[in-house]
């Protein structure tokens, strides 16, 4: 086994969470896993639209622009620089020059300084000046996309099916007849497999249901107290329209007085309410996307894969070629954001309501937790009992997603037999063997046990090759088109989840909304990590572009790497028709082939 890279479990943080050792030098990670130049070039310009639109947007509401404004507004652009580079192409370590002090110190300055007016939508429409807003500000207060987010979303794997009601969520049959109409019963619902539940038990810990105090930062000395609750969410599939639509939500995991049901009717005494309920859930929803799906169970899961692979694998093995442009970038991104997006004051902080050391031990319990292989795509599925399409006719991420799924483990399984003609042959290579070991021994993967016949290896392949394409790209690229727009969705809720279904309002609502500062930083990350693609899945190019596979040197390979490419233009085709034959809502163009990055590199 190579000693040249070693495993840590102490990159702080996610301490205990095996990553790639860069502890000793500033060394750059690996050179077969650098990402191509390319990508600093796409980097550069985002960060150049994110610096234009910010200073349009304070030339646009600062009444009379002074000198000294002007200066603010290029100092604020070069921190945000900074730092963004910082976490996102950093050849060295990350180390960032200017504190968040000095950021919120002429952030607050510059906001002193807009034209004052009263706080609602228009406040942060008016941010979008040359970045696009996101589809998701097209559909504000709109029930049916607030449950179309679930299937096509930014968490799309979290609504599961039910067959009864757990018992701390107290809906009754009549509630439910005033959403979904008379001729539906609870019942019948239930018994058709057309109840869906969101729950959010599983945050226990890293929430902030009084509410947590952080600092505002600069000088003022201000804090901000944020709110996050374990929410409860209900939907169902309509009885005539087939409709996916939400029912009930409870904020919180206790069935009492304080924490009412609120339903999704739309009347003048309950509209509030039900709009600040669905911030709720809003907010749960994110914070569980970030610590688990994404940070967690993509990036984290990559990590492991990825250093074992250059730790046991040579250069000329046939796995060493299937894999390693799965993990282009991938060890970079996580070690920057690790530093730039965990560490105090930084964005998971920011952006979150809990203490950030539980925001932190949480995304290492998701970690630790996640079984290898009970989280095949098809098995996950089936246990959320996700599969009925007459139940759920509709469910953009899975019809996609499965479609993703077949076209990889076909290409594994012809690309594998070229080279396993048995099993034994699986035995008695012992880079292979190594390399399970590894993972074993080193990498902590629940559930990851010896690999002992052909098609189980096809499985394993096909599981982190998804992980490493489809299912980031569900994850990550939705975080500008659906999470971005901040009356939509916000991790730490500046007021309190409503206490009774009368006497809510739209101030209410709007009071759990950020402010200007933090809603322009949002749309700044967002677009960053949102916009930057590099790659493509059914590309196998080393880092410098160079082709894995160059035509002529493997005939068999080259024949079945054109049969997955077909596949992929063939999946192409079935989701395009999707997208416009009026089963959607809106099109999901996020596990489009073109549109999935072959590994996680930002
Ligand atoms: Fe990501």
């Amino acid at each position: 086994m190579s000693n040249k890279y070693n495993w840590s479990t102490n990159v702080s943080p996610l301490i205990g969470i095996p990553m790639f050792d860069n502890s000793q030098s500033i060394i750059d990670v690996p050179a077969e896993l650098h990402p191509r130049d390319e990508y600093t070039d796409k980097l550069n310009a985002l960060i150049q639209k994110v610096n234009d639109n910010m200073s349009a947007y304070y030339l646009s509401q600062i009444k009379i622009i002074t000198e000294e404004d002007h200066r603010d507004i290029n100092k604020l652009c070069e921190i945000l620089s900074e730092k963004y580079r910082a976490l996102f192409s950093g050849d060295k370590e990350v180390s960032l020059k200017y504190t968040d002090e000095s950021f919120f110190e002429i952030a607050s300055k510059l906001d002193s300084r807009l034209e004052a007016s009263d706080p609602d939508l228009s406040l942060y429409d008016s941010q979008y000046k040359i970045i696009e807003k996101p589809l998701s500000a097209e559909f504000i207060h709109d029930n049916e996309f607030f449950a179309y987010w679930r299937l096509a979303g930014s968490n799309p794997g979290v609504i599961k099916q039910v067959n009864f009601l757990p018992k701390n969520f107290p809906l009754t049959d009549a509630d439910y007849k005033k959403v979904m109409g008379p001729s539906d019963s609870l019942q019948s619902a239930l018994e058709s497999n057309r109840v869906y539940m969101l729950d959010y038990a599983d945050l226990d810990g890293a929430v902030a249901e009084e509410g947590f105090a952080k600092p505002e930062g600069g000088s003022s000395g201000n804090e901000i107290i944020g709110y996050s609750y374990k929410a409860m969410a209900l939907f169902a599939t309509h009885n005539v329209t087939g409709k996916f639509m939400p029912v009930a939500i409870q904020c919180g995991q206790a069935a009492e007085d304080s924490n009412p049901m609120f339903l999704a009717i739309d009347d003048d005494d309950h509209r509030w309410g039900w709009e600040r309920a669905k911030m709720v859930v809003q907010g749960a929803d994110k914070t569980h996307h970030q610590l688990s799906s994404h940070l967690g169970l993509t990036h984290l899961l990559a990590e492991v894969f990825a250093v074992a692979t250059i730790r046991n694998f040579s250069e000329a093995h046939p796995l060493y070629k299937l894999l390693i442009s799965h993990f282009e970038g991938t060890i970079r991104i996580n070690h920057n954001a690790i530093v730039a997006l965990l560490g105090p004051g930084q964005f998971v902080d920011n952006l979150m309501a809990a203490e950030l050391s539980k925001l932190a031990e949480k995304t290492i319990e998701y970690r630790e937790k996640f079984n290898f292989y009970d989280n095949f795509f098809p098995t996950t599925l089936l246990n959320r009992g996700v599969t009925d399409t007459k139940g759920l006719p509709s469910y953009p991420y899975r019809d996609d997603g499965l479609r993703i799924w077949h076209d990889i483990n076909s290409w594994v399984q012809r690309y594998i037999k070229i080279f396993y003609k048995n099993d034994a042959a699986i035995k008695s290579d012992r880079e292979l063997v190594n390399w399970v070991n590894d993972i074993i021994d080193n990498g902590k993967v629940d559930g990851f046990i010896q690999i002992t016949t052909v098609s189980q290896l096809v499985d394993v392949l096909t599981m982190i090759i998804f992980t490493c394409s489809a299912q980031h790209a569900a994850v990550n690229f939705t975080q500008r088109s659906y999470m971005m727009y901040t009356p939509q969705m916000v991790g730490t809720l500046k007021f309190e989840k409503p206490k009774s279904l009368l006497n809510n309002t739209k101030a209410h609502w709007l009071a759990m909304l950020p402010g200007s500062i933090r809603a322009l930083t949002r749309i700044g990350i967002y677009t960053l990590l949102g916009e930057l693609h590099n790659g493509y899945l059914g590309e196998y190019t080393y880092a410098n572009g160079k082709e894995i596979f160059p035509k002529g040197e493997n005939l068999e390979v080259d024949a079945e790497l054109e049969l997955f490419r077909e596949s992929l233009k063939l999946t192409t085709s079935f989701i395009n028709k999707r997208n416009s034959d009026g089963s959607r809502l809106v099109p999901y163009d996020t596990l489009i082939p073109a549109n999935i990055p072959a590994s996680i590199n930002i």
